[in-house]
């Protein structure tokens, strides 16, 4: 087995955007972070040290780490965060698996600015054709002019939904529709005739996008690491956390630029203030000699979907299938051995006292699975699980919606004051084949939620607008070649169901990968108990865990 290690540095570096100029958590001085790269099967040793006088993590966003959750990264999760001036080393293997992921840092809002690419080379040639003359990487991202430790700690204070980003970035550059940023463009070379792969990374704090590329259809070929059966589209849906590799063949005439639009902008533009705007880069065919940018204006790709394109967005969705094969089993359990029921939901909750609220209706927000606003203890619950101190958490999140929930929301108020904070668990035997069902609720906010599983990929057998019927939805699941992913957004008004082989031993955090959901609660932890080989049991923690 082949060894690769790495040093990164987390540090600061003074970055321009947009005209404004402001010093940025980094890895290595770089925005976005670098690009890790290994092959299938690599044991992986990345040792981070922390040079700024902050607690940080790093998650490696879809790697299962097979009874190395010590090595996962959500602070307070699986770990204690590493103190400046500290050194924790990450150790995994990466098992069967292959494709795309990334990397972010999992503590406050850092992943902001900290996060990156991680690349899985396959051991087996490629299960689509035609073959690939090279790949490239675009990572979705968002970038605030002000300090974004500011906009998180006022969005906690006040309660209310935080400001939304100056500019969506692709590859760190926000591109010629935002100020001051024409300069400041991604422009990616291609050869005519030449097929690429793309690997799509949104990397956004709080957006699900569309992207498309002008003229150019693309194919979709895989989503979270698992190979998908081959389909052909104008554009993509992509939610924070997920990525997407399609192929791209430069099979295009350019006109006198020699350069084509590409673009992405958010799917919802919900009832809050958020960032409606695109960001875009441009596909330079080779032969052309222009290097800059073309000269305004510039005309957004026609196959672009417009905001709240839910046909779009559905239909794109129901599209992607597990590939299925011999070499790529889709391995969706055929039977659960429970199935958990849980509403996703945004809350309010009064006021304190002497304090402004900027929620709603002079309230503050909060989030919450089966009304249970999600707190994280203050020493990690792994390790309190591992050293069985129940003090930290109880085994108990509840297994059905505390009430009849109702996708109409038509009162947010009442049905939502009783969220309760606390670090309640779900705890299940190793080996377990668990059915959960997402349910939003959609009493305030019209928006999908990207449910993110740490440790685990999950199958989506089932997706609905309305609510979900337990007598009726199952019986139209895809048991045959559902997606498997790390990612699911769920329906505004609607439910996703997934199933998980619970065969990941430790404790694993589930929640919205929108990032004010996160802060406000909505999430949950997950344990899995260890089993009885070896192999189905969690490592002691290594040596250099930082102490809470
Ligand atoms: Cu990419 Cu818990 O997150």
């Amino acid at each position: 087995q082949f060894s690769m290690m790495m040093n990164l540095q987390v540090e600061w570096k003074t970055v321009t955007k947009l005209c404004h100029t402001k010093p940025v958590l980094t890895v290595n001085g770089k925005y976005p972070g670098p690009t890790i790269a290994v092959n299938e099967g690599d044991n992986v040793q990345v040792i981070i040290t922390n040079r700024v006088a902050r607690n940080t993590t790093i998650h490696w966003h879809g790697v299962r780490q097979l009874t190395t959750g010590w090595a996962d990264g959500p602070a307070y999760i699986t770990q204690c965060p590493i103190g400046g001036g500290k050194t924790y080393t990450y150790n995994f293997t990466v098992v069967d698996q292959r494709g795309t992921l990334w990397w972010h840092a999992h503590f406050s809002w850092q992943r902001a600015s900290v996060y990156g690419a991680f690349i899985i080379y396959p051991r087996l040639p490629y299960p689509f054709s035609p073959p690939i003359h090279n790949d490239f990487t675009i990572i979705f991202g968002e970038w605030w002019n002000g300090n974004v430790e500011v906009i998180e700690n006022e969005m906690m204070l006040y309660g209310g939904g935080p400001n939304s980003s100056d500019a969506y970035t692709i590859n760190g550059s926000p591109g010629p529709l935002y100020p001051c940023s024409i300069k400041d463009t991604f422009i990616q070379t291609v050869e005519a005739g030449q097929t690429y792969l793309v690997r799509i990374i949104n990397a956004a704090l709080n957006d699900e996008l569309f992207f498309a590329v002008a003229n150019h259809n693309i194919t979709v070929v895989e989503i979270d690491a698992v190979y998908t059966k081959a389909f052909t589209t104008s554009a993509i849906m992509i939610t924070p956390g997920q990525t997407t590799n399609v192929l791209l063949t430069a099979d295009q005439i350019p006109d006198s630029t020699g350069m084509f639009v590409m673009a992405a902008r958010p799917y919802l533009t919900s009832v809050f203030p958020f960032d409606n705007s695109t960001t875009i880069g441009f596909l330079k065919y080779k032969s052309t000699k222009n290097s800059k940018p073309p000269m305004p204006p510039y005309t957004l790709p026609k196959n672009l979907p417009a905001l709240e394109d839910t046909l779009f967005a559905t239909q794109f969705s129901n599209n992607l299938r597990s590939l299925g094969t011999i070499d790529y089993p889709c391995r969706v359990p055929q039977k659960i051995d429970k199935r958990v029921i849980t509403t996703i939901s945004l809350n309010l909750q009064d006021c304190p006292v002497n304090q402004t609220c900027k929620g709603y209706l002079n309230k503050r927000f909060y989030a919450s699975m089966n009304n249970q606003s999600f707190v994280r203890p203050s020493i990690s619950v792994l390790e309190a699980h591992y050293r069985n101190l129940k003090t930290a958490f109880s085994s108990d999140f509840p297994e059905k919606p505390p009430h009849a929930f109702n996708y109409t929301g038509v009162d947010p108020v009442t049905e939502n004051m009783n969220t309760e904070f606390g670090t309640r668990v779900l705890e299940v035997a190793f080996g377990t084949k668990l059915e959960i069902v997402l349910q939003d609720t959609n009493f305030l906010n019209p928006e999908n939620h990207p449910i993110h599983v740490h440790g685990h990929n999950f199958f989506i057998v089932g997706r609905g607008y309305g609510n979900f019927d337990a007598k009726k939805d199952p019986k139209g699941y895809n048991l045959v070649d559902p997606p498997e992913r790390n990612t699911v957004a769920v329906p505004m008004g609607g439910w996703a169901a997934i199933r998980i082989n619970a065969d990941n031993p430790g404790v694993w955090f589930i929640h919205c990968h929108l990032e004010e959901h996160t802060s406000w609660g909505l999430a949950m932890g997950f344990i899995v108990k260890s089993g009885k080989l070896p192999s189905q049991c969690l490592l002691p923690p290594p040596s250099d865990m930082p102490p809470c």
